[in-house]
This record gives structure tokens, C-alpha cells and sequence, in this order.
């Protein structure tokens, strides 16, 4: 096989021991990012995907947000293990933000009102794609990262904090960083349950 795709989708691996060792500036990290979602594909190309791109001081509030909005839920007993994971996402050197803009949904509802009930769905896999399509960018250039889901506990407050539109629906947070440990193995199923081809 002669793909250059495949080798990067192999390489593209949820890492969970990051570090802020980046191999580019923050500035082309964040133009990867914003290039990579502007082409991904979206239904009626609507471009529903948004995100918000954090580095610095503003990765560490997102983590610690996430860490006190836990902490009020989670048994004191038991929010050891939920710190040091918390922890291990902020050791990173930034996070992206993955929203999908709800206004755009809803035009679409009312414009196309046939497809209505498709359009969250094809919002949301929009958002998946743009998603697998940062995380592979980001492994292309040597950065690892894991898709989280804080969402919704963490909505308000992340809104609230960066000045979001309410219109802005968080699908995913997106830990980057350095690579500090080897990726864990991986098992793939058998092919034979999972296709068919036919001729
Ligand atoms: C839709 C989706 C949701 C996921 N949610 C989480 C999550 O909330 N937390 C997490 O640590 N990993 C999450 N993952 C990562 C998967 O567990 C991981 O991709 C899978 O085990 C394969 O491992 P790999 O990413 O190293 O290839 C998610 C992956 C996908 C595609």
C-alpha cells in the first residue's frame, strides 16, 4: 500500500503522559488546528464545528474547572485517582475545545425541514471527524493528545469563562502535548466480523 494516510492514522494514539515539550511554536499548533477543522467536511458544508484553542494559563483553567467541578461530585474517598488523571491532562501543553455551533443546526431544521432529524446526528459527525482529523494533524507533527468528555458538567462555566455563545454546544476536550511515554498496546478484532467486500 502506497497511502502516506495510513501510516499517519497507525501513528495517531491516545496518549496519556504528556509534557509541554512542543516541537512547534504555539502559534503553528493553532493555525494546524484551525486548518484542519476548516476542511473538514460537514453536511451542506454548514460548518457547524467550532472550536477554542487553549495554551498556557488558559489550558490550566479548563483542567482546573474540570477538577473542582468533580470534586464537588465525586466522593472525597475516591477523588484520588480522579486528581491524578485531571493532573495528567493539565501536564500538557494545551487543549482544543470542540463545540458544534447549535444556531446552525437549528437553521438548517428550519431551512431543510425534510432532513430535520438528520441534522444533529450529521452535526455530530461532523464534529467526530474534524475531531480524528486534529488528532491525526497533531500526531503528523509528533504531539500526542486523547479525546476527554467533560461535557456537560463543565458547559456553564467554560462558556462563562472564555465568553462563548450560548449557541455553542461542547462535544470534547482535547488534552495535547508532548509524547512522554510509549503508546499502550492495541488489539484490533478480527476483519472478517467487521466487512464484506463484494463484487
Ligand atoms: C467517540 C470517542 C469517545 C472517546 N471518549 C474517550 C474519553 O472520554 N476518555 C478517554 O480517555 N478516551 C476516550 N476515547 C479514546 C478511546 O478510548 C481510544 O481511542 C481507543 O481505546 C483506541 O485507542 P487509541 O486512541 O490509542 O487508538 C474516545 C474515543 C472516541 C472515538
Amino acid at each position: 500500500m502506497t497511502s502516506t494516510l495510513i501510516p499517519l492514522l497507525r501513528q495517531r494514539r491516545s496518549q496519556y503522559v504528556l509534557g509541554r515539550d512542543l516541537a512547534l511554536p504555539q502559534d503553528e499548533v493553532d493555525a494546524l488546528i484551525r486548518e484542519t477543522i476548516r476542511l473538514t467536511p460537514s453536511a451542506f458544508n454548514s460548518q457547524s464545528s467550532r472550536a477554542v484553542i487553549l495554551f498556557g494559563d488558559a489550558h490550566l483553567k479548563l483542567w482546573s474547572i474540570v477538577k473542582e467541578t468533580l470534586r464537588a461530585i465525586v466522593p472525597a474517598a475516591n477523588f484520588a485517582s480522579t486528581d491524578t488523571k485531571i493532573d495528567s491532562f493539565a501536564a500538557g501543553a494545551g487543549t482544543v475545545l470542540f463545540f458544534e455551533d447549535q444556531d446552525v443546526v437549528a437553521k438548517l431544521q428550519h431551512d431543510y425541514a425534510a432532513y430535520a432529524e438528520n441534522f444533529p446526528i450529521w452535526s455530530e459527525q461532523s464534529g467526530g471527524m474534524a475531531q480524528l482529523a486534529v488528532w491525526t494533524a497533531l500526531a503528523e507533527v509528533g504531539i500526542g493528545a486523547s479525546l476527554q468528555h467533560y461535557n456537560p458538567l463543565i458547559d456553564a462555566e467554560v462558556a462563562a469563562t472564555w465568553g462563548l455563545p450560548a449557541s455553542w454546544k461542547l462535544r470534547a476536550q482535547m488534552p495535547f502535548g508532548s509524547n512522554e511515554a510509549p503508546f499502550g498496546e492495541k488489539t484490533f478484532m478480527d476483519d472478517a466480523e467487521r466487512f464484506h467486500t463484494f463484487r
